[in-house]
């Protein structure tokens, strides 16, 4: 908050647009110097002075009551009062609460295929779409979360062929995705010796588009059984969805769609297929119909968006989807803006990339695929020991495993940006040292521990009188500076839709307590340094818990 301070009144003093200076501003390499710095040697060319001279001009003209400004060769310095900061921050120091913003933002998060393993691209998807949800509801706008479910499409025909010729209800009941998997498997290597069962599979899609009876009970039951799947790895990553709407949901809304675009004259024939040209967009043609006449997936989300800004009266449409589909969404959005849809620049596709499992893609293909349950697993179980050797006294160690075992894979992805690959370890993830989840949920637990011990109850006036002799060590001042940023980090978060950033701010708050609490007494400290740093420890404890909250992650009092 004191940046937005210094930034605004250098804006003033330089007649700069709002929010400029503080985009320049620096930390200087260490905190007795100052606690931001802003460097003037850009602006020596503009005003025709030498970067040493606008340092000080500056500096005489910044006036703060509890900044210092002071200029220091070609920087300005600024130095934050340190009592009258923790003062503000440590006695004021509450939980956020935002206040409504009007704005609705829908989320397209997860969508996984029916009958198809979850894949890493979702479990990606259902991670970060789940945290910037939280990010938007915690910033104050209405969010609506969406699992567009893969549930249409001609994969069915081929299901509910396999199904039919080798399938077995009880092994598809133990095993949804597993069975359906080998079942995938199976009608693909049988293809090539019967191609009959090409002609069955079109046959039975075409049964289910016209609501044949029993096509529709069987894929009614493949999505029962798929979902019941999902379900249970949605509980153990605690992600809900506001609407389950998936693909098949618009079968009933794409012919307004396509009929629209025929009478504004958008559609053209090409090679039997009917497409929306895009050359003027520098992209390839987005195909509407094919030519037997059946609509496919850009016309499905062209119905999808229209019923999201529509219906569910969107102000923001969000699609968290993995980078290879971005051709697919420009084109999308491309062509709504042709439709006259002014909207559609509020459509925005958040892409991410590939991650690997100690370099094995998860890959349907042949059936080779790392199972996400069997991830979720295998971090728990590792978790577990870990746990066992460090704290064989713990109470309810099944559940804390569970906690620190999911939490270290959905941190294990956070704290990356979302766009780059990741080769995922999951020994390195669970480890209580790193930059990771454990890492910050252990952190978040020692803080717990010494406010337990302490056992204390707050005294206000203490506090009050505590804050204005405490000399502020760098160990400790450097912890309360970055516990007032929460905000700031919050919106830096949301304006570049990355979740890591508010990974990257527990992992320096959780660095930051453990360095200060090297340093300091806080249990056996005297009285008026007890008061402070056990409010500082509390700060961390909260703080923590804010960020892990955030990113779906449990943080337990006990580890
Ligand atoms: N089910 C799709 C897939 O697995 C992802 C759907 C993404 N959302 C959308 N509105 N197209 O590739």
């Amino acid at each position: 908050m004191s940046m937005i301070q210094i930034g605004e009144q250098l804006d003033n003093l330089l007649k700069w647009e709002v929010g400029t200076a503080e985009k320049m501003l620096e930390l200087p390499p260490n905190s007795e110097l100052g606690d931001f710095a802003f460097p003037c040697f850009v602006l020596a060319k503009s005003l025709r002075k030498a970067p040493q001279q606008i340092a000080t001009e500056l500096s005489a003209q910044f006036q703060n009551q509890t900044i210092e400004a002071v200029a220091e060769g070609a920087y300005v310095n600024f130095r934050l009062d340190r009592g009258a900061y923790a003062a503000k921050l440590l006695l004021q120091a509450e939980g956020h609460t935002a206040s409504p913003n009007g704005e609705t933002v829908v989320i397209d998060m997860s969508s996984p295929n029916i009958a198809k393993p979850f894949g890493v691209g979702h479990l990606r998807s259902t991670v970060i779409g789940a945290a910037l949800y939280r990010m938007y509801k915690e910033a104050g706008y209405k969010t609506i979360s969406v699992n567009h479910l893969g549930d249409w499409g001609t994969q069915f025909g081929k299901q509910i062929t396999a199904y039919k010729r080798w399938g077995n209800e009880e092994r598809l009941n133990a095993s949804p995705i597993r069975e359906s998997l080998a079942l995938y498997v199976r009608f693909h290597e049988e293809t090539d010796q019967d191609p009959t069962l090409e002609i069955e599979a079109r046959d039975w899609f075409r049964r289910l588009e016209q609501s044949d009876e029993e096509a529709l009970r069987l894929w009614r039951y493949f999505v029962d059984v798929s979902m019941k799947e999902f379900d249970r790895m949605y509980e153990r990553l605690c992600v809900s969805f506001d609407k389950v709407l998936g693909e098949s949901f618009y079968n009933d809304k794409m012919t307004a769609v396509v009929e629209e675009l025929q009478q504004q004259g958008l559609l053209e024939e090409s090679e039997g297929a009917q497409v929306v040209r895009l050359e003027n967009q520098d992209m390839p043609p987005c195909l509407i119909l094919k030519s037997d006449g059946t609509t496919i997936y850009p016309t499905r989300d062209l119905a999808t968006a229209i019923y999201r800004h529509d219906v569910l009266k969107a102000d923001k449409l969000l699609y968290v989807v993995g980078a290879e589909q971005t051709l697919h969404f420009r084109q999308v959005f491309a062509v709504l803006q042709k439709m006259g849809r002014a909207w559609a620049d509020q459509c925005q596709h958040i892409p991410f990339g590939l991650m690997k499992f100690e370099g094995k893609k998860m890959s349907t293909r042949k059936g080779k695929v790392v199972f996400l349950e069997e991830v979720l697993d295998e971090a728990v179980s590792r978790a577990t020991a870990i746990i066992e050797q460090k704290n064989p006294q713990l109470q309810n160690k099944a559940d804390i495993a569970e906690a620190v075992g999911i939490g270290a894979i959905i941190f294990g992805d956070l704290k990356n940006n979302r766009i780059g690959e990741i080769n995922f370890s999951i020994e390195e993830a669970v480890q209580f040292e790193g930059e990771t989840g454990p890492y910050v949920q252990y952190t978040h637990a020692r803080a717990c521990s010494v406010l337990r011990k302490a056992n204390q109850i707050e005294n206000k006036q203490e506090l009050d009188q505590a804050v204005g002799t405490y000399t502020w060590d760098e160990a400790s001042w450097e912890l309360l500076k970055r516990l007032g940023d929460y905000e700031i980090e919050l919106n830096r978060g949301l304006q570049r839709q990355e979740p890591s950033v508010i990974a990257r701010y527990a992992l320096d708050i959780a660095k930051l307590f453990n360095r200060f609490y090297h340093y300091n007494k806080v249990l056996s400290a005297e009285a008026a340094d007890k008061q402070i740093r056990l409010k500082l420890t509390q700060l961390t404890a909260m703080r923590l818990n804010w960020a892990l909250t955030l990113l779906g992650i449990r943080s337990p009092q006990e580890i």
